[in-house]
């Protein structure tokens, strides 16, 4: 595919990096004002151009991944170039009519909300289209299969999977750097300590992947009657962790909207 990715900023780059190392080779454009701060990209064979349309004509995919209050001026900008294209909006808040009425009815609008881990072909992407059988949006999912999993949802769950998956991120590496600080508190190195609480988190993670399984039935493979693991768990729930936690989420989407 010829992708053109509009905004090489963390999560532009990240999609970025993640195509370019897929087993399928793409050729891959990224744009930004300032295009000396991804310089390094070129090297992974990355175009890299300060102008939007630069080449966009070529293009069987734009994809955009700038800032919601960027997004008007660059639709403005590229919208009589990309007729009849797809376009996938990675821009939180801004609705697949709204990018439609600055675009055009012929462009093919999706939204999309991937996160970092694309990088290393670990993102979670929601897909939401207004026509999941067209011939456009089965190629979007093969795309974002190669940075990880595709997940189609409607758009009007849009910002609960910004919130789930973008900024759970976030939310999962706090859950890791409170381990490590605990980890070090309990005599480990810090290096040792980042490298035990991340696989832990990842083998926990891959474990509910594949079992498909309530994570209840997995803590119960871990935590022996008495143990040390029921009463650590039992702790952090008096604290409040899983409440935290939901009240978090709770208030990332209350912000959204
Ligand atoms: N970060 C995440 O984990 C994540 C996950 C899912 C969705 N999103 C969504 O993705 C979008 C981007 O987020 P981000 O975190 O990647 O933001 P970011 O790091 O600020 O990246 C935005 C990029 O857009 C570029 N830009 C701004 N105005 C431009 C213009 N007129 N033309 C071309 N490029 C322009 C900026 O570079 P210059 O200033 O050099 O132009 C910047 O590099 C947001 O809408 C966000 O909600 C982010």
């Amino acid at each position: 595919m010829n992708i053109h990715i509009i905004g090489g900023g963390n999560l532009g780059v990240a999609l970025a990096v993640g195509f370019s190392q897929s087993e399928i080779e793409h050729k891959i454009t990224v744009t930004r004002r300032n295009i000396n701060l991804i310089a390094y990209l070129a090297d992974q064979g990355i175009r890299l151009s300060r102008k939007n349309t630069d080449g966009i004509g070529m293009s069987d995919l734009v994809i955009l991944c700038v800032k919601p209050f960027q997004a008007l001026e660059v639709l403005r900008e590229i919208a009589p170039f990309i007729g009849g294209k797809t376009l996938a909006s990675a821009v939180t808040g801004l609705t697949i009519e709204e990018i439609t009425n600055m675009v055009g009815e012929d462009v093919h609008v999706i939204r999309i909300m991937p996160n970092i881990a694309a990088q290393y072909g670990e993102s979670a992407t929601c897909v939401a289209s207004s026509d999941y059988k067209g011939e456009h949006i089965s190629g979007i999912t093969e795309l974002f299969e190669e940075v990880g999993t595709v997940i189609p949802i409607d758009e009007k769950l849009m910002d609960a999977a910004t919130v789930l998956g973008a900024c759970g991120t976030a939310f999962a590496l706090r859950y890791i750097r409170a381990s490590m600080q605990a980890g070090i508190e309990i005599g480990f190195d810090a290096h040792t300590a980042l490298s035990i609480a991340s696989q832990t988190a990842k083998g926990a993670a891959v474990m509910a992947l594949h079992e498909q399984s309530h994570p209840e039935q997995l803590i119960d493979r871990v935590t022996t009657p008495q143990g040390c693991t029921i009463v650590g768990l039992n702790e952090m729930e008096h604290q409040g962790f899983s409440s935290s936690l939901i009240r978090g989420i709770r208030t990332s989407l209350q912000k959204i909207k």
